[in-house]
């Protein structure tokens, strides 16, 4: 294969009146379609591909040439077009069956010159260039390879917007809503936009009552970045960019840069294909950048003006629970103005405290964590291969600790700390370093099944851990009210460390103080760091793991003196955080995001303001997945923030009663903290079996535990009440639903799936008695993965079944002779009531 060098690639420029031109806009097209040194798909045979073909898109202006390169290979050309026939774009794609990958992609100007051409560099990757107009210069920067691969990713559209943005609406659903807690007095800060009803994205031809809406109108939209970037935000720019301009062609989407400070400064730039094209499914917020700028006092005016200046009438805003605070204040202020702005908002955080009943998952959390479970299962193998290092390893997650929660899912290492159960049984920072040190010792001494004494192990730190410790809770609240008011004092901040500590300490209780204390300095002057803007400690600069390598060391050192501990003590602190908050983003949030971008156009087109825009079903294929829309108060509750009670969307914590945190509780004492039981899950992946590419979190697999047979083994009731979790079973040697009904019986459910879509086919349930497996139910499904199709109940002398295509369930004796037909809802009441106690077998 020849190699190329880049600078043949960057285009002379030809100036011909007043138009640039360029080789590559005019030149040689062969070596514009034949792509460089890209390996084009194998000749397809059957391929139907005849000289060149033109054809019309219906979506407007878009001509589709089918052709074949120079090779044979099929190849078509996307060519967009401005009115008068000017081109706008020009995309080449190699074509491998119904899939197509990016060759070249140009963009054209008003005048139809040649800007901007990203295409394969010589040497691996690509090169994108770009005219410099008035120096009459072309710029080139460089591409990885994998950049200009998942240029070419269409991200999947959830199945209910798939028939295009002016063939959707919305409906509403229920009646109005309340607040998340605090209903009241959230109520007084929203007097407009509170109890706003849930909304459901539906298509046109829904047979649902529709609420009719205009012809879409050309509409101008601005949009934000705001808070710490998150895996996706380009596509969901993306989204909302392709839904606006497929609804009208003229509307036009603004970028205000940095957040809400260009939104109050007036900063922004027009999104156009030239600037979106090169950031599809891309990670990072680098097209606008982000800050964490809380929306207050006059800013609100200056936003309405930039907007006014733009003829803007709808603005999105991308953020976690505090951004989205701003998109309920801005969304209240201009309903209160009589502004004419409509505010939506977009759910995204690492952290995946964004998430309630309707938002299942903020974006962002996938890949940040598919990211570090890489990271952490390295870090695994090393410490097993080496077999001398303690790692200690903080993830990021202000608050809660769902990553490390999903971290330890996915990776099994031997400690993983969930700071919401340390606050729930009201641990001190003593019980929490005794616990990990009791760990590192047994392992020293070969406490597990083979005896082998390891001096190795990976213990994960969530880095809100410190919040969460009732006594260091009190007291960073204590201090933090001390720092609102002795930090406004100049001198405070000039002063020296020991000065600044003992000020502080003069003013707290002398609990508090003593807590305080316990810390070393270093992590003594991290606490006096400021809030950020919306009142929260800044925890990613706590380093909390070294904090606990000190104290764990100090514990082991005087075991040590006392004979109680002869291993080696090497520790390790990592911290990850930023290195996955920027990544490309997974299939699974490459399509979330533009699904929530496209969706968030679908609300502003109904004309709704102060809602989020919501994407359910996040663990079936995108195809099943539903929208709509969330109204922003309904999430919020009351909290204190810079010593003033404020309203504030309520954050998600790890639910204790979860599957997923039940999950962790039932296999790592037993199978992780003394026996190594390590998995190697590698970071995110692009290609290949959808197994290892579009598979969601696996905390959110388990909390959508799916219906199961066992619900009609089970009455209703019972079920409800009963614990439910997924974990290993030893005696089947496979993932099981685990169910304990309130009285103590224990039902296991195996569930197979079909290798190809992941969707269920059937499952079984085993009741455990006296260690025995009795099978209770077999339930079959239909392609769908959720409709049971039949169930079949053992029963002594016989079984009865459910047909629920023919809509009975049937009584059969030994003989198989029929006994009873009943309908198969009435089948499921009598079960429920308990008239049919399948239990009682
Ligand atoms: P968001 O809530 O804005 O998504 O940010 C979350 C986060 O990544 C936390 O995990 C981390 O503590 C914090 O941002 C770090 O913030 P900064 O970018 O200001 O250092």
């Amino acid at each position: 294969m020849k190699v190329i060098p880049v600078s043949f690639f960057v285009p002379k420029i030809q100036k011909t009146g007043n138009k640039y031109m360029s080789e590559v806009a005019f030149g040689n097209s062969d070596k514009t379609t034949n792509g460089g040194n890209r390996q084009l798909p194998e000749k397809q045979p059957n391929y139907s591909y005849g000289n060149t073909i033109n054809q019309y898109s219906d979506k407007g202006r878009v001509e589709v040439k089918k052709s074949k390169n120079r090779s044979g290979n099929p190849i078509e050309t996307h060519v967009k077009y401005r009115t008068g026939n000017i081109k706008q774009r020009e995309a080449v794609y190699a074509v491998d069956g119904d899939k197509r990958y990016l060759v070249s992609l140009m963009h054209y100007d008003e005048l139809g010159d040649n800007i901007k051409t990203i295409r394969p560099s010589g040497n691996g990757g690509a090169v994108v260039l770009e005219l410099d107009k008035e120096k009459g210069e072309w710029n080139s920067r460089e591409l990885s390879t994998i950049h200009y691969e998942r240029l070419s990713y269409q991200p999947k559209l959830a199945g209910v917007l798939q028939g295009g943005i002016n063939n959707i609406t919305t409906q509403q659903i229920n009646g109005p809503t309340t607040a998340a807690k605090d209903a009241e007095e959230v109520e007084k800060h929203f007097p407009i936009t509170y109890g706003q009803p849930l909304v459901q994205t539906i298509p046109m031809y829904s047979e649902f009552p529709l609420r009719q809406i205009p012809a879409p109108k050309k509409r101008n939209v601005g949009v934000i970045l705001s808070g710490g970037p998150a895996p996706g935000g380009h596509n969901v720019i993306a989204g909302l960019y392709d839904a606006l301009k497929e609804a009208n062609p003229d509307s036009k989407l603004y970028g205000f840069k940095e957040g809400v400070k260009g939104l109050t400064k007036g900063n922004s730039m027009e999104i156009t294909d030239v600037v979106i094209d090169e950031y599809r499914n891309t990670g990072g917020f680098d097209l606008l950048k982000a800050s964490r700028e809380k929306l207050e006092g006059n800013k609100f005016d200056k936003v309405l003006e930039n907007c006014k200046a733009l003829d803007i009438d709808t603005i999105v805003i991308v953020g976690g629970d505090d951004s989205n605070t701003n998109t309920g204040l801005l969304a209240e202020w201009m309903k209160a103005h009589n502004a004419g702005i409509q505010v939506i908002g977009c759910p995204k955080t690492i952290d995946g405290d964004l998430q309630n009943e309707h938002i299942e998952m903020s974006f962002g959390f996938d890949t940040a964590t598919k990211t570090y479970a890489e990271l952490v299962g390295n870090l695994q193998r090393d410490a097993s291969s080496a077999g001398k290092y303690t790692n200690f390893v903080r993830l990021m997650g202000r608050s809660a600790s769902h990553i490390v929660l999903e971290v330890a899912l996915r990776a099994h290492p031997n400690v993983a700390l969930i700071s919401e159960e340390i606050e729930a049984k009201n641990m001190s920072l003593d019980d929490i370093v005794d616990d990990i040190v009791d760990v590192i010792a047994a392992r020293s001494e070969g406490k597990d099944d083979n005896g082998e004494k390891k001096n190795y192990s990976v213990i994960l730190v969530p880095e809100g851990l410190l919040e969460f410790i009732p006594e260091v809770k009190r007291m960073n609240s204590s201090l933090s009210d001390i720092l609102d008011i002795v930090s406004k004092d100049e001198t405070f901040n000039k002063k020296s460390d020991k000065e600044r500590f003992e000020i502080v300490k003069s003013q707290m209780s002398k609990e508090d103080a003593k807590v305080f204390d316990k810390f070393p300095d270093p992590i003594k002057n991290q606490l006096l760091l400021p809030k950020d803007d919306h009142g929260n400690t800044q925890v990613a600069k706590i380093e909390t793991e070294k904090l606990l390598i000190d104290l764990v060391g100090q514990k082991l050192e005087k075991l040590a003196v006392e004979g109680k501990y002869k291993g080696k003590f090497s520790p390790l602190a990592h911290y990850l955080g930023y290195e996955g908050r920027s990544a490309f983003p997974s299939n699974f949030d490459a399509d979330y995001c533009y699904s929530l971008g496209y969706n968030a156009f679908a609300l502003a087109q109904a004309g709704l303001t102060g809602y989020m825009s919501c994407i359910k079903g996040l663990t079936r294929p995108a195809e099943n997945w539903q929208a709509g829309g969330v109204p922003i108060t309904s999430m919020m509750n009351i909290e204190k923030r810079h010593g003033e009670y404020v309203p504030v969307i309520q954050k998600a914590m790890v639910d204790l009663e979860g599957s997923a945190f039940k999950m962790y509780k039932n296999e790592q004492p037993h199978r992780w903290a003394l026996k190594d039981n390590y998995k190697f899950p590698s970071g995110v992946q692009f290609f290949g079996p959808d197994s290892v590419c579009n598979k969601p979190s696996l905390t959110q697999m388990y909390s959508d535990i799916p219906e199961t047979d066992c619900n009609l083994l089970i009455p209703k009731n019972i079920l409800e009440a009963s614990s439910r979790s997924f974990q290993t079973d030893e005696k089947l040697g496979r993932r099981v639903i685990k169910t304990v009904t309130p009285d103590g019986r224990e039902f296991v459910t195996t569930t197979t799936a079909c290798k190809e879509d992941g969707k269920r086919i059937k499952s079984k349930t085993y009741e455990i008695v006296d260690g025995e497996y009795i099978l209770r139910s077999e339930a079959k499904y239909d392609g769908s993965g959720k409709t049971i199709i039949f169930s079949q109940v053992e029963k002594e002398g016989g079984f009865h079944y459910i047909d629920f295509p023919k809509g009975e369930w049937v009584i059969v004796d030994e003989v198989g002779n029929n006994h009873e037909r009943r309908d198969a809802e009435e089948y499921v009441e009598a079960l429920n009531s308990g008239e049919i106690n399948t239990l009682a077998m």
